[in-house]
C-alpha cells in the first residue's frame, strides 16, 4: 500500500506516521508513505499557492493551478485507486471505510489550508472527499494522519496478533470490552473473576456482554 500526502506543512504529518504501529509498518515494507510539498508546484515567483476567493469573502483559497500540476506530475508515475480530500463537508469516517480502503493499492490524499481548495481541483480530480468528524481543523493534515492510521494499522501483517485489530471497538459494529492487565488486586478493585478463569468460552461470552452493555449505553445508534 502506498499513500502519498499533497500538503503545505509535511512536518504536520511526518510526527504522528512516524512512530509506533505506522512505524513498523512502513519499516516492514507493508506501507510506504511520501509527502510532497505543495509549494515545489507553484508557478509564482513567491512560491504563493493561495489567492482571494471570487465573489469576496474572509478567507483564502489554495489555487487550481499547483494542485492540478501536482496531481498530473504524480498520476505520472502512479495509478491512483482513490483521490481523497480531507474536507468537513466529505463523508464522515468510520470502520467500514478504513476497511474498504486498507484494501486498495495506491492513495493519494489532497490537504487544504485556509478557506478551501479551487471546487474545479474537486471537480476534476477528486475520486472521495473524507471528513473525520463534525469539526473544523486548521487544514487537512491532522485529518490525514487520522485517515492513514486508520488505514495502515489494519493492512494484514501490521499487527503481530492478527486478531487484535478485529476485536477493536466497530470492527463488529461494537465497542470493546473493558480490559485489564496485572496486578489482579489494584486499590482494592479486583479484576473480574471469569477473566481469571482460564475457561476461553465463558471469557469470550463476558467480553462479548460487556461489549453489547456497553454500545447500548454509550452508542445505542450503533445497534440499529
Ligand atoms: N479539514 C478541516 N477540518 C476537517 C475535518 N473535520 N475533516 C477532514 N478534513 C478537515
Amino acid at each position: 500500500m502506498k499513500i502519498d500526502i499533497i500538503t503545505l506543512f509535511p512536518e504536520m504529518l511526518e510526527g504522528p506516521l512516524g512512530h509506533s504501529i505506522v512505524k513498523r509498518a512502513i519499516n516492514k515494507g507493508l506501507a510506504e508513505v511520501r509527502f510532497f510539498q505543495l509549494r515545489d508546484w507553484s508557478n509564482d515567483k513567491h512560491n504563493r499557492v493561495d489567492d482571494y476567493p471570487f465573489g469576496g469573502g474572509a478567507g483564502m483559497v489554495m489555487k487550481a493551478e499547483p494542485l492540478a500540476a501536482c496531481i498530473d506530475e504524480l498520476c505520472q508515475t502512479t495509478n491512483y485507486d482513490e483521490i481523497i480530500f480531507l474536507t468537513p463537508d466529505g463523508q464522515t469516517l468510520n470502520q467500514n471505510m478504513a476497511n474498504e480502503l486498507s484494501l486498495k493499492n495506491n492513495l493519494l490524499m489532497i490537504c487544504g489550508h485556509y478557506k478551501g481548495i479551487d471546487q474545479r481541483i474537486r471537480d476534476l480530480y477528486v475520486t472521495r472527499e473524507i471528513s473525520i468528524g463534525d469539526y473544523v481543523l486548521s487544514g487537512g493534515e491532522l485529518a490525514a494522519a487520522v485517515l492513514a492510521d486508520s488505514i495502515i494499522r489494519i493492512i494484514p501483517g501490521v499487527l503481530g496478533d492478527e486478531s487484535s485489530a478485529l476485536s477493536d471497538s466497530f470492527q463488529d459494529g461494537l465497542l470493546d470490552a473493558p480490559c485489564y492487565t496485572r496486578p489482579a488486586v489494584f486499590r482494592e478493585l479486583s479484576v473480574p473473576e471469569v477473566l481469571l478463569s482460564g475457561h476461553d468460552a465463558k471469557i469470550s461470552a463476558w467480553r462479548h456482554e460487556q461489549s453489547v452493555q456497553k454500545t447500548k449505553e454509550r452508542r445505542p445508534d450503533l445497534l440499529q
